[in-house]
């Protein structure tokens, strides 16, 4: 036998001695030796202090180990990085790559036949499957789960898209200091990752559709007796794989999973941060997302989930209606259903044990979708002559298609500083644009493409602007806002070169951003910014290093260039 203890002993020299030295040890623990003659399913444990989206972490974990020991396994818990995301300076995204690096390595040093990540809050579950596709041992993804709903005065609330929606009341001035302290006790009411379709919501849709974790893995709340039971049937899985060694995640990342994810992301109104961590996990299993292909998808696929912040309700609600799998249910003619699940059984298996509720008005249908397009639109140009991308589902109709004034801000710093001065020359039909904001620019392209509305303008009652940037944004958010404009500025992008007082044209229809000045302008432009771009300050020093040195653009998942894997299969047929 190789697997179980014997598996990636340390070396001295003598193996015989390794093995030995490494059974002495644990057995400091109160390990027997027929607990240590076990197949080893890994536990990742990333409860930390700092995440309450990870608060349910050490309920899950006994839940894991129940399963594993019920199924003849031995559980071994192990520390990774946790990443909360409002508490991630500068950016979450900018430690996302850390957190990879850090999986990938404790999975591959330790012992184990198999692995459960249990993960949540935002750019956790992106790493953890970035990771374990690197690995390629057997893995289940096990999500946290959303929060429960808050309640404010009668409303019924969600983190974060009413967090954003209560602090433009309070910026406008209409809700009152005394109020948004109230409202801050109420947001989120439980552990968990945020309840609606924000970024954390989107990744677990986006597993599960992968099929890395079990079916109805995505939705159940934090709280609930069903999260927990969950939990016990991933980790029963979980020895199950270790025993067998299948399936691995390159079994279940493949072209055809990419691409039946991607079609869940435009049918879920999930959040633009998908994208990039959907490029990202693919590119770690030699798949690439071609965007032309996810756009077209967005042209056919539209938005069947009635979930905020495209729709009205929220992930508790998803999941009494049947969850991911009756969702899939009704784009099930788009979807590969041969594609197979780390349940051993196949999507198509999936929907059809899906719970039919009737009555609900959660997941639509083809025939009343919530928007006839699907969440997002991947749009090209002269300022984005690689991509950018905007989440029409959660825009504003009549700006869609706008031709305005641009107000440039130049970081995130300028327009902390100058979006809210009186004398700011600025009108409700101008283009607000931020540059330098991008993976190199910030760094770690931080959701600052969620420019507020300047304070004159919200005060006269504006509450959406077109707004564009090499930013992201936060997948809670709602407005018309074009994104992860690529190249970025900071890397000689043409968003580099506009001006204020330029016009710039967004036509969503025709996935177009320009500006609108002639081919030789541009380039003249473009080529003055090269002879003397403005001086950035590198970072010399540590991770920080590594990241400004080897992050990739928005449109290859902002990975490591060093940790791609390589390889040419496109999800795209
Ligand atoms: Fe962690 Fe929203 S802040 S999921």
């Amino acid at each position: 036998m190789t697997g179980g203890l014997r598996k990636g002993l340390t070396s001295y020299g003598d193996a015989g001695f390794s093995l030995f030295l490494r059974k002495a040890f644990i057995k400091a623990m109160g390990y027997s030796d027929d607990a240590l003659d076990r197949p080893i399913v890994g536990i990742t444990n990333t409860f930390s202090d700092f995440n309450p989206c990870h608060g349910n972490v050490p309920e899950l974990i006994e839940s894991v180990k129940r399963g594993v020991m019920l199924a003849g396994g031995l559980p071994m818990v192990f520390p990774t990085i946790s990443i909360g995301e409002s508490f991630a300076h500068p950016t979450s995204m900018f430690l996302r790559n850390l957190m990879a690096m850090d999986t990938e390595e404790m999975i591959r040093a330790q012992p184990m036949d198999a692995v459960v990540v249990i993960g949540g809050c935002d750019k956790t579950l992106p790493a953890q499957v970035m990771a374990a596709a690197s690995v390629n041992l057997p893995t289940i993804v096990v999500p946290t789960g959303p929060m429960v709903v808050g309640h404010h005065r009668g409303e019924v609330l969600g983190a974060c898209t009413d967090c954003r929606r209560f602090w433009a009341q309070h910026r406008a001035g209409t809700v009152d200091v005394a109020e948004i302290e109230l409202i801050s006790g109420r947001l989120a009411p439980s552990v968990g990752t945020c309840m609606v379709m924000g970024t954390a919501s989107t990744m677990a849709c986006i597993i599960e559709a992968l099929g890395l974790a079990l079916p109805m893995s995505a939705a159940a709340p934090a709280v609930l007796a069903d999260r927990r039971r969950i939990a016990e049937a991933s980790g029963k899985r979980a020895a199950e794989i270790a025993i067998s060694g299948v399936p691995k995640p390159s079994d279940l990342i493949t072209a055809a999973s990419v691409r039946n994810a991607m079609i869940v992301l435009q049918a879920i109104g999930g959040s633009t941060n998908g994208l990039i961590h959907l490029i990202a996990m693919a590119g770690r299993a030699g798949i690439k997302v071609d965007l032309a292909v996810f756009d077209q998808l967005g042209r056919e696929i539209p938005v069947l989930l009635n979930l905020k912040p495209s729709g009205a309700h929220y992930m508790e609600h998803f999941h009494h209606a049947g969850g991911l799998p009756a969702l899939m249910r009704e784009i099930a003619g788009f979807l590969d259903l041969d594609a197979l699940s780390i349940s051993g059984s196949t999507i198509g298996d999936a929907i059809a044990a899906a719970e039919m509720v009737l009555g609900q008005d959660v997941i639509r249908s083809f025939a009343a979708p919530v928007t006839k397009e699907g969440a997002m639109a991947v749009l090209h140009g002269n300022l984005a002559p690689q991509s950018a991308v905007i989440k029409q589902s959660a825009a504003s109709p009549q700006l869609m298609r706008h031709t305005g004034r641009a107000v440039v801000f130049d970081s995130v710093e300028d327009m902390t500083t100058r979006i809210d001065l009186p004398d700011l020359d600025v009108n409700a039909d101008d283009i607000l644009v931020l540059r330098n904001a991008g993976p190199k620019g910030a760094p770690g392209m931080p959701e600052a493409g969620y420019l507020p509305i300047p304070r004159k303008l919200a005060r006269e009652g504006v509450k959406d602007m077109v707004r564009i940037s090499d930013a992201r944004m936060s997948g809670t958010a709602f407005g018309t806002i074009v994104l992860h404009i690529t190249p970025e500025s900071a890397v000689g992008g043409p968003l580099a070169v506009v001006r204020n007082g330029d016009r710039i044209t967004l036509d969503v229809e025709a996935r177009r951003i320009d500006l609108i000045i002639d081919d030789t302008e541009m380039q003249r432009r473009l080529a003055a910014w090269k002879e003397s771009p403005p001086q950035r300050e590198a970072a010399r020093r540590g991770y920080a290093r590594l990241f400004e040195e080897s992050v990739l653009q928005a449109d290859q998942g902002c990975d490591f260039d060093f940790l791609l894997r390589e390889g040419s299969e496109s999800a795209d047929s």
